[in-house]
């Protein structure tokens, strides 16, 4: 399907699959078992067909870290990410290369320095705290949808500042920009024609535009500590400063890195540790031990078990489970040619569920990444639900910040339970959800 290798490098084997859509309808049904499949027949590098687009996808630690490393920056990210979702979230960090990217990286890592994210996380109590006292337990409590507005609703305070003058009906339109835009990533027909989600998406970019500008004069005379003002002041070194359309863009790729990821692993950790109540026991009384329901940043970190909880559920539930590059120039991965043009899926979730690294894979196990055994060593690339290389990435402390916070404040005023048998109905056509909602049973203490 590739071009003819050139001598001392040898074809990327694969097949297509069905026409059109290839394996598109396989792998999100079953995506481990669809690249395993994949994986046995071709090995870690392989060709197949996803949503029209003959891709090459990298499965096991030595793929996907080559890709990650790109030692030859012939691996670009945005015309890569843009196939899938680049009108959507267009100048987004993510979708940056080469020097642009490195300049537009070091302005924004000022905005998550370790003080900023001290002040992050005192912000987040008084916003988790507000949002939880929303909730109403239930022995079908639908944990997903709840905690997807709980992130947006955090997402709105400590990246914003508060939306200050939005309804709560705005905020409900602005959730369904967001989830218009994520799911136009993967839309089979990429073309706005009416009731597409394409169209839902790219209306959705539009209505988020609107936001942001509209904030934006309030931000830029400011002198909050959200993000949003942060990226209006921040300069890198040399004294480079983010332009009224940086903030803008960078504003709606920041709420949608991280909004979904975080929703996600705190989803699957309700379930886990709803279905394993000795864990559940375990991080509640770290929590207590805390004495306060307002931890620092750096009391967040002696939540231990909750770390190692966490760990394992971004490998169960990696909440992006491939990531997409496109080859600007002919390279090559463990020996087989990538002719220039080729889209690559660097595939994380899949990793994290090989049984030649992870002894019983599918088994929610935490103590896998304690001291004493720390599985994930056993390959620098084995673990890596945030990336690696330039890329790598920048909200990773601030996700574990804000999932811990919400957690804490979880485990100190509910406890709930979900049956052993209970297996989530994933749906991986953008970014990975529960399509029941995740019905848990949830008490107050
Ligand atoms: C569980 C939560 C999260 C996960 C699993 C996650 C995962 C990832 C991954 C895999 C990448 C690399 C993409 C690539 O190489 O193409 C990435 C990039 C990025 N993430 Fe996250 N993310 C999370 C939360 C966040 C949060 C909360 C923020 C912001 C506050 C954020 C901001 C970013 C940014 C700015 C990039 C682009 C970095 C660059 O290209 O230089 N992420 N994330």
């Amino acid at each position: 399907m590739l071009a003819d290798p050139p001598p001392g490098l040898t074809a990327v084997p694969g097949d297509g699959g069905l026409p059109y859509v290839g394996y598109s309808l396989d792998y999100m049904r079953d995506p481990v078992g669809t690249n395993d499949r994949r994986y046995r027949e071709y090995g870690p590098v392989s060709w197949f067909r996803f949503a029209g687009n003959p891709w090459v996808v990298l499965l096991g630690p030595d793929a996907c870290g080559a890709a990650l490393q790109n030692r030859d920056r012939a691996l670009a990210n945005g015309p890569g990410w843009r196939v899938l979702i680049g009108p959507f979230f267009d100048r987004g960090l993510m979708l940056l290369d080469g020097d642009e990217h490195t300049a537009h990286r070091r302005i924004m890592q000022q905005a998550f320095t370790r003080d900023r994210l001290a002040g992050y996380t005192d912000s987040l109590h008084p916003a988790v705290e507000k949002a939880l006292e929303t909730w109403s337990p239930q022995t079908d409590f639908r944990a997903y949808p709840a905690l997807k507005e709980l992130t947006l609703g955090l997402a709105t305070s400590i990246f914003m500042g508060g939306a200050e003058g939005s309804s709560h009906a705005e905020m409900a339109e602005v959730n369904k920009a967001f989830i218009g835009c994520v799911q136009a990533a993967t839309a089979i027909v990429r073309y706005p024609l009416p009731g597409t989600r394409w169209r839902r998406g790219v209306v959705g970019r539009r209505r988020l535009e609107e936001f942001f500008r509209r904030y934006l004069p309030a931000r830029r005379a400011g002198s909050g500590d959200d993000l949003f003002t942060a990226l209006c002041h921040v300069e890198s070194e040399d004294g480079e400063r983010f332009t009224d359309d940086d903030v803008v863009n960078h504003m709606i790729f920041l709420m949608m890195a991280a909004h979904d990821t975080s929703t996600i692993t705190l989803s699957t950790a309700m379930q886990y540790l709803g279905q394993f109540p000795q864990w559940q026991q375990a991080c509640r009384e770290e929590s207590e031990a805390l004495g306060t329901t307002t931890p620092t940043l750096d009391q967040l970190e002696e939540l231990t078990s909750l770390d190692l909880v966490i760990k394992e559920c971004q490998r169960l539930v990696t909440p992006v489970p491939g990531i997409v590059r496109r080859a600007v120039a002919d390279t090559e991965i463990l020996g087989h040619y990538i002719p220039r043009g080729t889209l690559v899926n660097v595939g994380l979730h899949y990793t994290h569920h090989m049984p030649e690294l992870w002894p019983d894979p599918e088994r929610f196990d935490p103590g896998r990444f304690s001291p004493e055994r720390r599985e994930d060593r056993v390959h620098k690339y084995a673990w890596s639900p945030f990336g690696g290389g330039v890329h790598r990435c920048l909200g990773m402390y601030f996700s574990s910040a804000e999932v811990k916070t919400v957690l804490h404040h979880l485990l100190l005023g509910y406890h709930w339970h979900v049956p052993a048998y209970y297996v989530a109905p994933m749906n991986f056509t953008s970014l990975p959800f529960p399509s029941d909602g995740q019905p848990i049973d949830l008490r107050r203490r």
